[in-house]
């Protein structure tokens, strides 16, 4: 049950999207991450160019220690214990029509597209994310074998949520769904003008 409170006409799954650092350490199937990715490659995006990548690993196969070891110490405290770990790309570059290829605008938009449904595609078969920027970029790039023109934008986690005694004092008091914004704050008819300060 949220704790958050939003128009009754929200679609539930995503008031109940929350970021849990508490996970069961259980391997998340690989029939569960392909409808996930499924609905991730739903997204919307410029020209249909589905800019996105998604690069990941389960606890337990050949690159989940390595895929780990790319986030700070911080993510690696808690992130170990996910049911999957996954790296979000996006290419930079698009071939249009006439085979020219040239800067994509919108990659990084994009992908972040599709990392919001992934998200929403997995709360809703019971499943908790948890986006991360804390990452050694460098390190990613390598390990990942990443070549130039593709974006690392972010890693997310996926898993099943569990008690969260494990985590450290200062992470278990965090371990809820946080705040928003009211929609004034950020949402207003006309002009940037119109935005409060
Ligand atoms: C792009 C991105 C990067 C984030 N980086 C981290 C991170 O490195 N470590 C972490 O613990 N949480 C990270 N978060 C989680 C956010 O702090 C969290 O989503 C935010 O506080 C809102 O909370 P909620 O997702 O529970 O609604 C990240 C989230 C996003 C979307």
């Amino acid at each position: 049950m949220s704790e958050r409170k939003a128009d009754a006409r929200v679609l539930p799954v995503i008031v109940d999207r929350w970021s849990p650092r508490a996970f069961d350490g259980v391997a998340v199937p690989a029939e569960d991450l392909a409808v996930i990715f499924e609905a991730a490659g739903l997204a919307p995006s410029a020209f249909n160019v589905q800019p996105w990548r998604f690069l990941y690993a389960v606890p337990g196969d050949a690159n989940w220690d390595a895929f780990v070891d790319i986030l700070v110490p911080f993510n690696q405290g808690w992130a170990k214990d996910a049911g999957a770990l996954v790296f979000i790309l996006s290419q930079e570059t698009s071939t249009g029509p006439d085979g020219k290829t040239g800067p994509l605008y919108s990659h990084s938009f994009d992908a972040g597209s599709a990392w919001a449904l992934l998200a929403i595609q997995a709360t809703s078969m019971g499943y908790h994310t948890h986006g991360m920027t804390g990452i050694d970029f460098d390190k990613a790039r390598t390990v990942l074998g990443v070549p130039e023109g593709f974006r690392i934008e972010a890693a997310t986690v996926i898993g099943r949520q569990t008690t969260p005694e494990k985590l450290p004092d200062f992470l278990r008091e965090r371990e809820a769904p946080s705040g928003r914004k009211p929609v004034g704050e950020f949402a207003v008819a006309g002009t940037f003008a119109n935005l409060p300060a």
